[in-house]
């Protein structure tokens, strides 16, 4: 097999999604490994997969630096160290900067808890419900400066039940996340996705882009 992608997962929370991510990296043949899960919480509870996965683990903190600038480039450099060719966003909670999204322009993903364009921002579930959307779901794609846009990988919908709360979608919705990002992540790593404006297209073989690790600084 040729080499795996290397990827930085970024968390601030819970988690669940590295989880997802972690438990796919160990099936045979999957073609990305996570070499860094990146925090800018010391007290993600997260951590502790990737500390059970024997993945090295950092914590950044954004109180620590007078500005926005100063936080994403500590995060890129340790990204970097790692050897990282691809970042996925996996609940991070803070903004980053359109700097550090240019440079990993094409090479971060993200994971959005709506159909996207729908619902961009915070509290999707409620504003979902409170919309009377009758499918709701999640979108994993490539991260743009613009918040909650770029071009979308994978899709998953879900039927929203008449009793729904916030709570029982957001669960329903997460069972998909965790089958849709490691499959937009194999996709993304095997080099099945081009770019093409606004759109990524997914290929039956590979595209030609496959993603490299960065050569050993
Ligand atoms: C997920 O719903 C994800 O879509 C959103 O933040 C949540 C993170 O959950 N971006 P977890 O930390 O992966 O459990």
């Amino acid at each position: 097999m040729s080499e795996r992608l290397k990827v930085a997962v970024l968390i601030s929370g819970r988690g669940s999604n590295l989880q997802a991510l972690l438990r796919a990296c160990t099936a045979p043949g999957y073609p990305a490994e996570i070499v860094l899960v990146l925090s800018n919480r010391a007290d993600a509870a997260g951590l502790a997969f990737a500390h059970e996965a024997g993945v090295a683990t950092a914590v950044i903190s954004h109180r620590d630096f007078p500005d926005r600038a100063g936080f994403d480039a500590a995060m890129d450099a340790e990204i970097r160290r790692h050897g990282a060719g691809l970042i996925c966003l996996a609940g991070f909670m803070r903004l980053i900067g359109d700097t550090f999204i240019e440079a990993w322009r094409d090479r971060m993903i993200n994971i959005h808890p709506s159909l996207l364009p729908s619902f961009r921002g915070l509290d999707t579930h409620a504003r979902a419900l409170e919309a009377g959307v009758k499918l709701a779901g999640c979108t994993v794609h490539f991260v743009r400066p613009e918040v909650d846009t770029g071009p979308i990988i994978a899709q998953a919908a879900v039927p929203v039940l008449p009793d729904d709360t916030p709570d029982t979608l957001a669960a329903r919705i997460l069972e998909q996340e965790h089958v849709i990002y490691p499959m937009a992540l194999r996709l993304v790593a095997e080099g099945r996705v081009a770019i093409e404006g606004d759109h990524a297209v997914v290929a039956a073989g590979t595209t030609g882009t496959a993603l490299r690790n960065p050569d050993p600084a």
